[in-house]
């Protein structure tokens, strides 16, 4: 039987994880740490309070006591680091915590890995790692790091930092690094959720500067699955680009949402660009399509339509979300913009 230490389950992508993991894999043991930051929700995790292969642990990846324990009690095998503060528009107004969560937090469970002599550890990172495209080409496993965000820089540390302890110490380690994952359970401080939210809420959707970004979009189990390859059927010291091949303008995925809720387009509004806004990201996966035999199996068109169902069907779930300070966060980084 696996024994993982699954780090921030219960935010959005750890949590669809750990929901693929118990509904998939009967052979697999999940200790599931998260601090519950404003992003971790215990309601993502409904439903598994009685399920022998969760435990759910509340804690810090940075409580290196606490990450010695919990791998000793439940005989952990292999960590899979998907804690951090993710979103950039708050890296760039609060950087600080990005530095301890996803660089000092990633040192901590690595420094347990090899103390402890793990079998493997896999890191959840992202494209932003390579910084921006113009108009062509796309992110491969071998373009160099070039991070443009606090968020981007502080991802980019933590896999240097992975890579290092491959290096010197020998630890066992795997790199994933993601696009742009949308479905359930994704907080609404980010874009496909926010426009829905502000949608149904007939609130103003604000747009970046002109709304041409281009991401490219994944949705959230086909992202689990292929983690799950990794951690399964990688050889030590790989990294793999995940993506689904789904490039779209901003402005065209707002105009999909509105036009599946019925609302006008007039709601939309172009609002003050992020500084230093990443222009474009576009993700080359044909190694892992190629050598772990994964692929994507959800289209844009089908996943988007998912997702906005799936909120539809959860509007308490939204609503608690946005209560507490979201409603200060939001004004604070929308007001006057
Ligand atoms: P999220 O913000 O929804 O969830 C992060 C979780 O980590 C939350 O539950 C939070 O409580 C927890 N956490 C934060 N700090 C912690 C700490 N110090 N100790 C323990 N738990 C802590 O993020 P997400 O969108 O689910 O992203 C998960 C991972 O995937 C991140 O590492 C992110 O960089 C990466 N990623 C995300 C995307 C995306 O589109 N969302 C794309 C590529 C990569
Ligand atoms: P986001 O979901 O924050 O992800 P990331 O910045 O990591 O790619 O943003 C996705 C894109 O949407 C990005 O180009 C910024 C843009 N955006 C808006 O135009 N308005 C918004 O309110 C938000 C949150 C994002």
């Amino acid at each position: 039987m696996r024994k993982l230490l699954v780090t921030g389950g219960a935010g959005f992508i750890g949590s669809n994880f750990v929901r693929m993991i118990l509904s998939e894999q009967p052979d697999c043991f999940v200790v599931n740490l998260d601090k519950l930051t404003y992003a971790g929700n215990l309601e993502n995790l409904a439903g598994f309070e009685n399920n022998k292969n969760h435990k759910f642990i509340k804690g810090d990846i940075c409580d290196a006591k606490l990450i010695e324990r919990i791998i000793d009690e439940f005989k952990i095998d292999s960590i899979v680091n998907f804690a951090a503060e993710s979103h950039v528009d708050r890296s760039i107004s609060e950087p600080k915590i990005f530095i301890e969560t996803n660089v000092t937090g990633t040192l901590t469970l690595l420094e347990a890995t090899r103390d402890k002599k793990l079998r493997q550890f896999v890191q959840i990172s992202t494209d932003e790692v390579y910084g921006a495209l113009g108009r062509e080409g796309m992110f491969t496993e071998d373009t160099p790091l070039s991070p443009n965000s606090p968020y981007s820089a502080s991802k980019a540390s933590a896999d240097l930092l992975v890579r290092a302890f491959g290096h010197t110490f020998g630890v066992q380690y795997n790199i994933t690094r993601c696009s742009n994952n949308y479905g359930p359970y994704q907080f609404p401080e980010k874009l496909i959720p926010l426009m829905i939210n502000n949608a149904l809420n007939d609130k103003q959707l604000p747009v970046y500067g002109d709304g041409m970004q281009i991401r490219d979009w994944l949705y959230v189990y086909d992202h689990c699955t292929a983690i799950w390859k990794v951690l399964t059927e990688a050889a030590p010291g790989e990294i793999y680009n995940i993506g689904g091949c789904n490039e779209k303008a901003n402005i065209d995925v707002v105009r999909l949402i509105l036009g599946r809720l019925g609302k006008p387009e007039s709601l939309i509004k172009h609002v003050t660009d992020r500084p230093g806004h990443d222009r474009r990201y576009a993700i080359d996966a044909s190694k892992i399509i190629n050598k772990l035999n994964w692929k994507p199996s959800v289209s844009f068109e089908q996943g988007i339509v998912k997702t906005i169902d799936w909120y539809l069907a959860n509007r308490n779930w939204l609503a608690n979300v946005v209560s507490g300070d979201y409603q200060k966060y939001y004004d604070s980084m929308y007001k006057n913009r």
